[in-house]
């Protein structure tokens, strides 16, 4: 892997090929938000507040600092109104979701974001799928999936699996962002695993 230069926020940061904005931007200790990124798990691009602005032979785009690779010369800005302004409106419809998150409400108040422009939103998954792939990607356990569709999607525990693979684990507690995800776990725990106690019970 070759070493590359690039610019971000006006410092010149060296990068090995294959690495991601992000990746480079934190070699050089330069912060950039995210919420559903993790260093144990591949790259996802799903809430989008790494988003950051790219500029390669005079084109400037918007790119997710998490997915977009590093590139000779690329010049990167971290902080701009129109990045800024970005990261407000997501921070705003996922503040519909979950609006007591501390991690919601710190970014909330580093960009301004209002957690009253969107109307509440029943569930407080945000959607971040970080205890989806971290079951399946490190535990490799499948126990948890996303369901149903539009504003409906959250998570899910597999009941089944939940019984036999979860009491002992909860390694992806403290990965998510709100509560939504013990909760959803209590849920499961509460109207499913009673049940599957006494179809044991039956069986044996
Ligand atoms: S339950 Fe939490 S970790 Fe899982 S997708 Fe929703 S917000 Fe993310
Ligand atoms: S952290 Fe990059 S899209 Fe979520």
């Amino acid at each position: 892997m070759s070493d590359i230069t690039l610019n971000i926020d006006g410092r010149e940061v060296k990068a090995k090929e294959g690495m991601t904005v992000l990746e480079a931007a934190k070699s050089a200790d330069i912060h950039i938000p995210t919420l559903c990124h993790n260093e144990m798990l591949e790259p996802y691009g799903g809430c989008r507040l790494c988003t950051v602005e790219a500029e390669t032979r005079g084109r400037t785009k918007l790119v997710a600092a998490c997915l977009f690779p590093v590139e000779a010369d690329l010049i990167v800005r971290t902080r701009s109104e129109t990045v800024d302004k970005i990261r407000k409106l997501i921070l705003e419809f996922l503040l519909a979701h979950a609006p007591d998150s501390e991690k919601m409400k710190e970014l909330a108040k580093e960009y301004g974001a209002d957690k009253d422009r969107f109307p509440k939103s029943s569930s407080f998954c945000i959607l971040c799928g970080l205890c989806v792939r971290y079951c399946a990607e490190v535990k490799q356990k499948n126990v948890i999936a996303f369901v149903d569709h539009g504003a409906k999607r959250e998570i899910n525990f597999i009941p089944e699996l939940a019984a036999q693979e979860c009491w002992d684990c909860k390694e992806c507690f403290p990965l998510c962002p709100t509560s939504y995800l013990q909760a959803a776990y209590h849920l499961t725990h509460a109207l499913a695993f009673p049940t599957l106690k006494l179809e044991t019970a039956a069986k044996a």
